[in-house]
């Protein structure tokens, strides 16, 4: 193993060059999520975000270079490590992915029937606490298309926390919501974040979510990226950061209100 990560670093990409055919996606990433905090990954269509989580969760190995998740690494790893370090990461799918022939209480038991031993009344209960924790209750027997979209995303999500991960990833989780659930997921990130100690990672176009939610900020450019705190980078002199906070990538709710309030 290298020299140990940086003792705040949970995942750490070094210098990861990653392309699909002739499409070069990273020509040399190199970039750090703090642990037990809340980093945001911004960028435009096609800039690599879904694929960046990917390589985080060993679903795609990159051409060159290194990941760790903690002390494991992810490039390389045999097929028992990666599903050990899988164990650890709970991830909520792009268009939240819930199977539609299964009821919402199936579709959170698959993970917990196929991953572990636990007894049929643990398992429903392990269920309705995760859902309960999500603000979404008489649900069971409904299925996803009897739900409203944030009540889908808080399901999608009450599945991607079920296992109780280490590290959450959330590949826009607010986009196609209306403001109200959109500031319901938020605090619902933010409450994970803070009562359970998770690292997340939120992939989003919502610029004005990520000033409020994000302890962190990674924004992939053509070529290059850019981390440091939301409002660090929007007020960047480098123009092309500034750019992208000037254009019109979130919606108005300016009356939101700032991080510290989701804490209790
Ligand atoms: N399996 C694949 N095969 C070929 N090309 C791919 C594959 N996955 C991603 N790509 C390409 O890699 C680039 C980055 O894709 P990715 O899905 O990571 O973008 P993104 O930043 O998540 O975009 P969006 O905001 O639209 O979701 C795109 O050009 C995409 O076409
Ligand atoms: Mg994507």
């Amino acid at each position: 193993m290298e020299a140990s990560p940086a003792h705040d670093a949970h995942v750490r990409f070094d210098h990861v060059r990653m392309g699909f055919g002739e499409r070069a996606v990273f020509q040399d990433l190199t970039c750090e999520f703090p642990r037990g905090r809340i980093t945001i990954l911004l960028g435009g269509s096609g800039s690599g975000k879904s694929t960046l989580l990917r390589l985080l969760g060993g679903l795609i190995q990159p051409e060159a270079g290194r990941i760790y998740v903690g002390d494991d690494e992810v490039t390389g790893a045999s097929e028992a490590a990666l599903y050990r370090i899988r164990s650890k990461i709970g991830m909520l799918f792009q268009g939240g992915a819930l199977l539609d022939s299964l009821t919402i209480f199936d579709n959170l038991a698959l993970p917990l029937r196929e991953h572990t031993d636990l007894a049929p009344d643990a398992v429903a209960s392990a269920i309705h606490a995760q859902l309960e924790a999500v603000g979404l209750t008489n649900v069971d027997h409904l299925l996803p298309g009897q739900l409203s979209g944030g009540m889908l995303r808080r399901a999608a999500l009450a599945r991607a926390i079920l296992r109780e991960p280490e590290i959450l990833l959330c590949d826009e989780p607010f986009s196609g919501l209306d403001p109200s659930s959109v500031k319901r997921i938020e605090l619902l990130l933010a409450k994970i974040n803070h009562e359970r100690g998770i690292t997340v990672l939120v992939v989003s176009h919502h610029i004005a979510s990520t000033l409020r939610l994000a302890d962190h900020a990674l924004l992939l450019l053509p070529g290059r990226s850019v981390e440091g705190k939301p409002a660090e980078l929007q007020r960047s002199e480098d123009a092309e950061v500034a750019d992208f906070f000037d254009e019109d990538h979130s919606v108005d709710d300016a009356s939101l209100t700032p991080t510290e309030s989701f804490l209790p």
